[in-house]
C-alpha cells in the first residue's frame, strides 16, 4: 500500500521507516529540511536504536522517500499524522498548530477515498473537528484516530510488533467499515501475529492515549510518593516496590523510584489533559494529575538538595560530575529531562558543573551552553566533589567504585535512579544517596 507520514520526529521517522520495512511504499514529508536530507540519505536525524539499520533496508529495497514537498504525499491512500503537540508556551494546553499545518497541507493533496489517520497525541475532540475539516476539504475523504504508544529507545519494535493497536473510526458505517479495511491492510503483518485490536469511536481513541500515559505517570509519582515517605522514616522504597510489585494486580514495571519521568510525552500529556479536563468541566476528575506532577517535579528539587547536604551547603565552586541528561537511557532526547534539570540547578547554585552522556550532548548544547560537558565519563569525574547519576545509562551502571575513587576528589555519590548497589559502592569507601532508600 502507498502510504504518506506527515512529520518526521521520533514518532514519524519512525513510523514510516518501519511501515516501509513492513513491504509498504512510504513517502515522508516535513518542513524541517536537515531531518528530511537527513532521512533521505539514509541517516538517523535522532538517536534510536535500530532506526538506522531499518532506513538502510527498506530505502535500498525502494519503498521508501522523504520531502520537503508536501505533493509527495499526492497518490498515497493512507496518510498518517505525527507531527509534535508540545505544550503550549505560557500554559498547559497543547499546542496543536503543527497538527493545523499539517491538515492544511494535506488536504490539496487528498483524493475522494483517502485516509487520513492521526497519531499525534491530542486533546479529546480534536479528531471530530479534522474529520470535518478533512471532508469539507477533500468530499470522500476520511478520518481515523490510531494513537502510538512507543516508547523512544524501543520504538522501531513497538512499531512494529506493539502490544495493540486502536483504531477511532468516523460514526458512519460505510466509512468505519472503508476505514477499518485500510488499516487492518496497513497493520496485516501485526494483526496475523494477534496482536489485540480495539475498534472504536474517536473520542476514545484519543482518551486511551492520554489515559495510559496518566496511568504511567502516576504509577512513577506514586512510587515516589512512597520514596518521599521512605525518607523521612529510613524505609527502603527500592524493596518495598519489590514487594508489592510481586502482587500481579500492582506489577512491578514502572514502579522504579528516582528523579521522576521527563521526556516529550508524559509531563506534557498529563498537564494537557488537565487543562482539557478544565475546559469540559471536568477539572476535579483528574485534579489529581496536578498532584502527580508536583511529586514528580519535587523529586529533581530533592537530588539537587541531596547533592548540597552532602557539600555541608558548600557547593559554590564545588565540581559536580553530572552522569546523564537525556531524559532516559538509549536516547538523545533532552525535552523536560529530570537529569538536565538537576545539572542546570546545580549551576544555578554555583557548581562547577561536568556533564557527560552516550548521546544527548548536541542537543544539551544547542539548548544550554551554560553547562560544561565531556564525552569521557574519565574527565568529567577527575577532581569531582560529588557525583550525581541521574540517567541510568549502562555505562553509568557499570562503573566501578573502586576506580571512580581513584578519580575523584571526594567519594560522595547520589544515585538518582537507584540503579547502583549501595553495599558495594559503601564498602568501596563512599557515602551513597539513593532516593528513597533509607
Ligand atoms: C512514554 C510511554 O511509555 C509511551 O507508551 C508513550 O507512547 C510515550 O510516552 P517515553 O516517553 O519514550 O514513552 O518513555 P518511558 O519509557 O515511558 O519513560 C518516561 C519517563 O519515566 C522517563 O524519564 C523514565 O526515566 C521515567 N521512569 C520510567 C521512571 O522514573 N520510573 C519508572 O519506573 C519508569
Amino acid at each position: 500500500m502507498k502510504i504518506s507520514v506527515i512529520g518526521c520526529g521520533y514518532l514519524g521517522a519512525v513510523h514510516a521507516a518501519a511501515m516501509a520495512q513492513l513491504g509498504h511504499q512510504v513517502v515522508g514529508f516535513d518542513i524541517d529540511s536537515y531531518r528530511i536530507s537527513e532521512l533521505a540519505a539514509g541517516r538517523a536525524p535522532f538517536y534510536e536504536p535500530q532506526l538506522p539499520e531499518i532506513l538502510a533496508s527498506a530505502g535500498a529495497k525502494g519503498g521508501l522517500a522523504f520531502s520537503t514537498d508536501p505533493a509527495v504525499v499526492a497518490g498515497a491512500k493512507v496518510h498518517f499524522v505525527a507531527v509534535g503537540t508540545p505544550q503550549r508556551a505560557g500554559g498547559y494546553a497543547a499546542d496543536l498548530s503543527a497538527v493545523d499545518a499539517a491538515i492544511d497541507a494535506l488536504i490539496p493533496h487528498l483524493a475522494p477515498g483517502d485516509l487520513v489517520v492521526g497519531k499525534s497525541t491530542v486533546p479529546v475532540g480534536t479528531a471530530a473537528a479534522l474529520a470535518a475539516r478533512v471532508a469539507a476539504g477533500c468530499p470522500g475523504a476520511m478520518l481515523a484516530w490510531n494513537p502510538e504508544f512507543l516508547r523512544e529507545g524501543f520504538a522501531v519494535a513497538d512499531t512494529i510488533t506493539p502490544d495493540r493497536i486502536v483504531y477511532g473510526l468516523p460514526a458512519d458505517p460505510a466509512q468505519a467499515a472503508s476505514a477499518k479495511a485500510l488499516l487492518d491492510e496497513v497493520y496485516a503483518t501485526a494483526l496475523a501475529a494477534g496482536t489485540p485490536l480495539v475498534v472504536t469511536d474517536y473520542q476514545t481513541a484519543e482518551l486511551v492515549k492520554v489515559a495510559a500515559n496518566a496511568f504511567l505517570a502516576t504509577k512513577i509519582s506514586f512510587i515516589n510518593a512512597m520514596a518521599e515517605i521512605s525518607e523521612s522514616v529510613g524505609a527502603d522504597v527500592t524493596q518495598l516496590a519489590d514487594a508489592i510489585g510481586h502482587d500481579a494486580r500492582i506489577g512491578r514495571r514502572f514502579l522504579n523510584a528516582g528523579v521522576g519521568f521527563g521526556g516529550g510525552c508524559l509531563p506534557k500529556d498529563i498537564r494537557a489533559f488537565t487543562a482539557r479536563a478544565e475546559e469540559l468541566g471536568r477539572g476535579e476528575s483528574i485534579a489529581f494529575l496536578k498532584e502527580i506532577d508536583a511529586i514528580n517535579l519535587r523529586r529533581r528539587q530533592r537530588v539537587v538538595d541531596l547533592v548540597t547536604e552532602l557539600l555541608d551547603g558548600q557547593v559554590f565552586h564545588k565540581k559536580v560530575a553530572v552522569l546523564g541528561l537525556s531524559f532516559k537511557p538509549e536516547s538523545d532526547d533532552i525535552r523536560d529531562s529530570p537529569a538536565l534539570d538537576v545539572a542546570v540547578q546545580l549551576k544555578g547554585l554555583g557548581a562547577d558543573v561536568v556533564a557527560v552522556d552516550p548521546k544527548a550532548i548536541p542537543n544539551s548544547m544547542r539548548t544550554h551552553p551554560q553547562l560544561a560537558y565531556t564525552e569521557e565519563v574519565e574527565t568529567a569525574l577527575s577532581g569531582a566533589h560529588a557525583v550525581v547519576l541521574v540517567t541510568e545509562w549502562k555505562v553509568f551502571r557499570d562503573l566501578d567504585p573502586a576506580w571512580v575513587a581513584g578519580l575523584v576528589e571526594r567519594q560522595l555519590i547520589v544515585d538518582g535512579r537507584n540503579c547502583l548497589d549501595p553495599d558495594a559502592w559503601r564498602a568501596a569507601g563512599w557515602t551513597y544517596r539513593g532516593m528513597g532508600r533509607g
